[in-house]
């Protein structure tokens, strides 16, 4: 069924978000309508929702599963921003995303680095979501970017998915469960622009499960721990002798084992 424009008008308590919006019960990638969206100069906060997708797009160029049932939005985003610092787009809105997801759905969400909304369940990670964002360079300058995100909902999961909706605590719909995603991500946004990258850094960690997790690097003997992020989305691994090292986002994957 095709998302209630309507209704969604209705929940959104936000400012800019959302507030122009083109909705589909089924389409390509929302991402790439978004993206031709903001070659054609719409806002700021023009969203793009659908119940389904055809050729869903996932992060290190992969596919997302996108069966009907599932949310997939993509909302663009017009910052002024160096081109050293685009990752920060992606920390923005997994922060503001899985703490209005958690406050909401009353279940307890938490980050997978860098992009993944998850959920520990029998002392497995279960993935609920992703965030995919793509951005249009002109001139050697940021001229927009699109934050994609997909929540698996009602619909049908790959093996390290897990469904939304049969755990939330509270009644939501696709609709409610958009505008929830919107009001998080304008927030931590606006957060972002007021007080800089600090702010969502420490947000970001707050909720990332990989915290003290043990890794082994290239490089060093022994193994290391997490011990946060960095204002590019690498993560901060610390050794026993003191040392410290980064690794950058999608130059390696921690795994869905806990
Ligand atoms: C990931 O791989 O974890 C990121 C997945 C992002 C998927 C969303 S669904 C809505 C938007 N449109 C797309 O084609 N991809 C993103």
């Amino acid at each position: 069924m095709i998302p209630d424009a309507h209704d969604l008008h209705l929940y959104l308590k936000t400012q800019i978000l959302g507030r122009q919006f083109h909705c589909f019960e089924t389409v390509d990638s929302t991402n790439r309508v978004a993206l031709e969206l903001l070659r054609d100069g719409a806002i700021e906060g023009t969203t793009v929702l659908a119940t389904a997708q055809t050729s869903g797009r996932g992060s290190s160029g992969r596919d997302w599963q996108s069966a009907p049932g599932g949310m997939y939005l993509s909302v663009i985003l017009r910052p002024s921003l160096a081109l050293e610092n685009i990752y920060q787009l992606t920390l923005v809105a997994a922060y503001g995303i899985v703490r209005s997801l958690s406050r909401v759905s009353g279940i307890d969400i938490r980050l997978k680095w860098p992009n993944d909304l998850v959920i520990q369940q029998a002392g497995k990670l279960g993935k609920v979501g992703g965030i995919l964002t793509e951005t249009r360079i002109q001139g050697g300058v940021l001229s927009g970017a699109v934050i994609g995100v997909g929540i698996n909902w009602q619909n049908p999961v790959p093996d390290v998915g897990v469904r939304l909706g049969s755990l939330s605590r509270t009644p939501l719909d696709v609709t409610l469960l958009a505008a929830t995603v919107l009001s998080g991500l304008e927030e931590s946004y606006f957060t972002w622009q007021a007080r800089g990258p600090a702010s969502i850094i420490n947000g970001y960690e707050r909720y990332l499960i990989n915290l003290g997790q043990p890794v082994r690097t290239p490089g060093h003997d022994g193994e290391g721990h997490i011990i946060g992020i960095d204002a590019q989305g690498a993560l901060r691994v610390l050794f026993l002798d003191g040392t410290q090292t980064l690794l950058a986002p999608h130059g390696c994957s921690l795994g869905y084992r806990t």
